[in-house]
């Protein structure tokens, strides 16, 4: 039985993780932490009143690095869904990881679905001459583009150097019609509506066709598969890994 404690308990991720550890049969909630509520203040409290083997993380930016940092140097395994990580910071994570031999895994996006789709994109990436993507997201988010879409650009990149854009001299009337250039000068166009979640789409085109990619969370149990697969993989293999991709077989 692993023990589970959830940082981030009463938030809208954290509340989906509870219930999915709750009703998975090789998994206990051991601790909830959050900053209100009948929740452990902090993941300190949490352990000095009871043992959990996996520590998951969907908190905040502003105190990720340092929640990470403290299971890793307090023999913690930990699954982080929190975004806003930086390089360097993900860099000395691993460092950690690696040096006491804890489990860390960090995924940008836990939806296999979403996971899968940036998978088919890089292998679809080198038969196409364009490509742009649509990431489609509710209108609370703070960031632009997408995790995801940044992501799908990087692992398309590692396919194809570059894409081809428009076949003559294009001209933007309209400031940024075109969206913004990432990795391999692929356009990413980002909408904020209400009512969506989190959508994205990938266009390949080439002579006489297109191909679309398409992946759509309807709600947030589409993160729970992935969420239970890291609990599993960190408190068994206890080494660093960055994205559900390196994990799913
Ligand atoms: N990786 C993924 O697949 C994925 C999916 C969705 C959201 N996210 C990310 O997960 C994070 C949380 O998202 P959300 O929508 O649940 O946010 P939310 O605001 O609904 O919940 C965050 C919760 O964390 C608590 N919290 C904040 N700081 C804390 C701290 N220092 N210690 C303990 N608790 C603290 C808050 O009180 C709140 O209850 C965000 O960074 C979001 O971008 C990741």
């Amino acid at each position: 039985m692993i023990k589970v404690a959830v940082c981030g308990a009463y938030g809208k991720m954290g509340k989906e993780v509870c219930a999915a550890v709750e009703a998975d049969s090789s998994m206990s909630l051991a601790a909830k932490i959050d900053l209100c509520g009948d929740a452990y203040r902090t993941i300190e409290e949490a352990k000095q009143s009871c043992k959990f083997d996996v520590l998951v993380d969907f908190t905040q930016p502003a105190s990720i690095y340092e929640n990470a940092k403290y299971c890793l140097r307090n023999g913690i395994n930990v699954v982080i869904g929190t975004t806003g990580l930086k390089d360097d910071e993900i860099a000395f994570l691993e460092k950690l990881s690696k040096e006491n031999h804890i489990g860390c895994l960090i995924a940008p996006n836990f939806s296999t679905g979403a996971v899968l789709m940036m998978m088919f994109s890089k292998l679809a990436a080198k038969y196409f001459d364009n490509a742009e993507i649509i990431e489609l997201h509710h209108n609370q988010k703070k960031d632009a583009p997408s995790g995801t879409a940044i992501k799908t650009a990087l692992m398309m990149s590692e396919a194809k150097e570059t894409f081809k854009k428009g076949n003559c001299p294009e001209v933007e009337t309209v400031k940024g019609s075109r969206g913004g250039t990432s990795y391999s000068d692929i356009q990413i166009h980002s909408v904020r509506m209400p009512g969506y979640i989190a959508s994205q789409e990938v266009i390949f085109g080439s002579s006489g066709q297109i191909f679309k990619i398409r992946h759509d969370s309807m709600d947030r149990t589409c993160y729970m598969p992935g969420v239970l697969m890291a609990i599993r993989h960190v408190a068994d293999q206890k080494d660093f890994v960055y994205g559900l991709e390196n994990i799913m077989d």
